[in-house]
């Protein structure tokens, strides 16, 4: 069991949840994920590491409320206690001294950048990071990403804070003023991926993206998070999670990621019901 040290909503819709896990939290790498089951009938999901304290014992991750075990985490206090918590897992980001980087963040992803940008800057990179949100109000971690770069550009796709536009945005528009980026990080929505790679593509400036595929196991053994990266066949846990952009079959990835949107649907309602409706039953019958 993993227990809880904290668990705060940053923004609606995603919570921090720091956890007690001194094995993971020693070997840890940025870029690498852990794969969490929450309680007895939950399933594995992956979550990226955020960040970590080796002499502390301690995890954070970042979590987006989209389906029953994300819901279930955010609903757990400190004190709780996780069932099953395996890491750290995947292969860590590959990072060496590229010249100037730029980190992209969106959704969970603005916390899933911070070690890779922490790092690279830490490797004498000059480091720019982009983060976007739909609106201001689900804006965070500005200030940590501020202390691990050179110049942190916000955008907002309402305008309401920074740049009106999304991260890939200010982006394309330093390739096209013919500024220098010898290196891209995204981490974020499959979509958001997607557009930064296809921005970055015309320049040939390497990208590298964090997939989301769906996993069971997250240790090569069962299929599930199959991905296509130049035409070859590739398994997000152990061969990635980070690839070159440019090389993902996108399509592939995105229908790949719906195939149980009818379970997943099914799932979180009869979970919602349970959570909710079961102590008003008991209210009642008392
Ligand atoms: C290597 C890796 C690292 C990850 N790191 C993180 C992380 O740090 N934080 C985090 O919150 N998530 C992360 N994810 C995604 C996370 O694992 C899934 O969101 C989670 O499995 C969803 O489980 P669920 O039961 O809550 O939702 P499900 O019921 O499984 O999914 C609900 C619906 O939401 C959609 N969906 C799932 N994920 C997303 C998303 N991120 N954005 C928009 N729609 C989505 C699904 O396609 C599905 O239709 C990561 C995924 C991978 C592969
Ligand atoms: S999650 Fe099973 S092979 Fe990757």
């Amino acid at each position: 069991m993993y227990k809880i040290l904290a668990n705060e909503p940053l923004v609606p819709n995603i919570h921090l949840i720091k956890i007690e896990a001194p094995a993971i939290a020693r070997k840890a790498l940025p870029g690498q994920f852990a794969v969490v089951r929450v309680d007895e009938f939950g399933e594995r999901i992956p979550l990226t590491l955020a960040d970590w304290d080796g002499e502390e014992g301690t995890i954070t991750v970042l979590i987006m409320q989209v389906g029953t075990s994300t819901q279930k985490l955010a609903a757990l206090n400190a004190g709780d206690h996780i069932l099953n918590l395996a890491g750290p897992l995947g292969l860590p980001s590959h990072l060496d001294k590229f010249g100037t980087v730029v980190c992209a963040g969106g959704c969970y992803g603005v916390g899933a950048i911070l070690p890779v940008a922490r790092a690279l800057k830490g490797l004498g990179n000059k480091v720019i990071c982009i983060i976007e949100a739909r609106i201001k109000n689900l804006l965070y971690w500005q200030e940590k990403l501020q202390q691990v770069s050179d110049e942190l550009i916000v955008t907002t796709g309402d305008g309401s804070s920074g740049y009106k536009g999304w991260a890939y945005d200010p982006l394309k528009e330093m390739l096209e003023k013919g500024g220098k980026i010898d290196r891209v990080f995204a981490h974020g929505c499959t979509f958001m991926m997607m557009l930064t790679s296809e921005a970055t593509k015309p320049f040939g400036v390497k990208t590298l993206v964090a997939l989301n595929s769906i996993m069971v196991d997250g240790t090569g053994m069962c299929g599930c998070c199959r991905v296509s990266v130049g035409g070859k066949t590739k398994f997000t846990c152990v061969d990635g999670p980070e690839f070159d952009g440019h090389e993902v079959d996108w399509e592939l990835l995105a229908a790949r990621r719906t195939i149980y949107l009818e379970e997943e649907i099914r799932s979180l309602t009869h979970w919602e019901c349970q959570r909710w409706y079961k102590p008003i039953v008991k209210v009642v019958e008392v």
